[in-house]
């Protein structure tokens, strides 16, 4: 019985690592060929591919810092032609927009260089992205933006990622649009406190694990495998009719 994402074509951008790592292995379990994009860390993306490839999938890093429009470009360069020689097509069905981050800084203690660095990682670089790849873009593709759920929340601390986050979402919307007439589905996911590297200094104290945890209607952290679960479920079949929406991952954080 042929995989679900079977000669399907993806790219995960930062998906050496964390969540974009979970992600990358999801669509490889299921088929697709993988483009695993990062940007310092090639032992962590070697990692990624190395255990694709130990389950039995396809996959290929590529190094690029993204955010901008000639980094965008290059990286749509470069796996289109990785693609072409591995399955004979330039094209792409599913791009998931993965990088982002954020830090705790309040209106009056934002630098110029934080600001900026939070609106490229968390929404120009996505726009780009897609910039570049538009042409390239299958019909009846996808593309997943992964937003946040600080997106909604009106939290001070985290203000810059909140705008970042909420313009990611304000893009996908105006993005389903675009590509709708192509078939295209367009989609955020927003995950909530994820276990993992980013987040091991929460995990590890208590009164910040306590106060997520309470803080979580399903009484616990997220997985990455978790995220990349509903991923999947927007890249398959099963998500052809959804498009324009953010989906909460976040075990109803903060509801
Ligand atoms: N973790 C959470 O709890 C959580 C919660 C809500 C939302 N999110 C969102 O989920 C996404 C993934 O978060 P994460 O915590 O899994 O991230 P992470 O562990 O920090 O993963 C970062 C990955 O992105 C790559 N990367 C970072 N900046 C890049 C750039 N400019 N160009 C290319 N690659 C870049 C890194 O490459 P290197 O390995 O080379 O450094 C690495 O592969 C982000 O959009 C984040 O905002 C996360």
């Amino acid at each position: 019985m042929p995989k679900e994402l079977e000669s399907k074509t993806a790219l995960v951008t930062g998906g050496g690592r964390g969540i974009g790592k979970a992600i990358a292995l999801r669509l490889a379990a299921s088929g697709a060929l993988v483009a695993v994009n990062y940007a310092h860390n090639s032992a962590a993306a070697s990692q990624t591919v190395a255990a694709i490839e130990a389950s039995g999938g396809d996959a290929f890093a590529i190094r690029m810092t993204l955010g901008t429009e000639s980094a965008a470009r290059e990286l749509a360069a470069k796996a289109c032609a990785e693609l072409k020689r591995r399955r004979g097509t330039e094209r792409i069905d599913i791009i998931v927009n993965n990088i982002g981050g954020g830090d705790y800084a309040r209106l009056t203690d934002v630098s110029e260089e934080q600001y900026d660095r939070l609106m490229s990682n968390n929404c120009r670089g996505a726009f780009f992205v897609v910039k570049a790849f538009y042409d390239r873009l299958n019909d009846n593709g996808r593309v997943i933006n992964i937003s946040s759920v600080g997106a909604r929340l009106t939290d001070p601390n985290i203000i810059v990622y909140t705008m970042a986050k909420a313009a990611i979402e304000a893009f996908t919307r105006v993005l389903a649009a675009e590509l709708g007439p192509r078939g295209i589905t367009v989609n955020a996911v927003g995950p909530g406190f994820t276990a993992g590297e980013t987040n091991q200094h929460v995990v590890d104290d208590p009164t910040m694990s306590r106060m997520v945890i309470d803080n979580t209607a399903l009484r616990r952290f997220g997985q990455p495998e978790e995220i990349a679960d509903v991923v999947h479920a927007l890249a398959s079949s099963a998500g052809r009719w959804i498009t324009a929406q953010t989906i909460d991952a976040s075990g109803g954080f903060k509801l």
